[in-house]
């Protein structure tokens, strides 16, 4: 049976959301398909308004109960930097997932990161460094990036991107006016390709 994929994401302007897509085409690429969650807001509107953030997607389902993604051999996450560290939206997903920790429903699968920060420097590898741990409570197997596929990409130097061994990346810029470029896509596709033929090998 072919493994089961899901890429949960959360993405404030959209620029997650674009990357989520890349790294399904990569999934596609390699003969497989994922399903996408959005993780959902805590924020209340009135806030969200000041931040001008516009209106959350409608085509991707929102994940109500960590339980959703019990029955996945391998999870992408896509996670927008917050002060060099993983959203609040995040961790409140995660911190909603003690039964699946003390019944160990997410040991033994794989997850892989992808990520977003306003700026260089922002913080693309600590927030990937930031999340190992919930990772590692739940038993997940990380999957780094890792340079195999992606090499000249990552080591390009010649024009700004983001993207690390750790996971892809991308950057917004400060007012979000910056969206993915085609090597950070790249990046993105290669790593959901590398990511499902790895998980495939445990669930062939
Ligand atoms: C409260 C807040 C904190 C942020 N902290 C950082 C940060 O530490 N480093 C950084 O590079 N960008 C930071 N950003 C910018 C976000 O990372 C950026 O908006 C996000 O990556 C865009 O992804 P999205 O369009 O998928 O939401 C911050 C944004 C907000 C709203």
């Amino acid at each position: 049976m072919a493994p089961k994929i899901a890429i949960v994401y959360y993405s404030m302007y959209g620029h997650i959301r674009k990357m989520a897509e890349a790294e399904l085409a990569g999934i596609k690429e390699a003969g497989g398909d994922a399903e996408l969650f959005q993780i959902a807001e805590t924020l209340p509107e009135e806030v969200l308004q000041k931040m001008y953030a516009p209106p959350k997607p409608t085509d991707v389902a929102v994940l109500k109960d960590p339980a959703q993604l019990e029955p996945f051999d391998g999870i992408l996450f896509g996670i927008p930097t917050r002060y060099g560290n993983f959203p609040a939206q995040y961790k409140a997903f995660w911190d909603a997932s003690g039964k699946q920790w003390q019944q160990g429903s997410f040991f033994g699968k794989y997850a892989g990161l992808f990520i977003s920060t306003g700026t260089l420097g922002g913080g693309q590898e600590s927030t990937a460094i930031a999340s190992m741990s919930t990772l590692t409570h739940h038993g997940f197997i990380y999957v780094p990036l890792g340079y195999k596929n992606t090499f000249a990409d990552l080591a390009n130097l010649d024009e700004v991107h983001g993207g690390s061994p750790w996971g892809a990346g991308t950057f917004s810029a400060g007012d979000g006016s910056r969206q993915p470029s085609a090597l950070e896509l790249r990046v993105a596709t290669a790593q959901g390709k590398a990511f499902y033929e790895t998980v495939a090998k445990a669930h062939p």
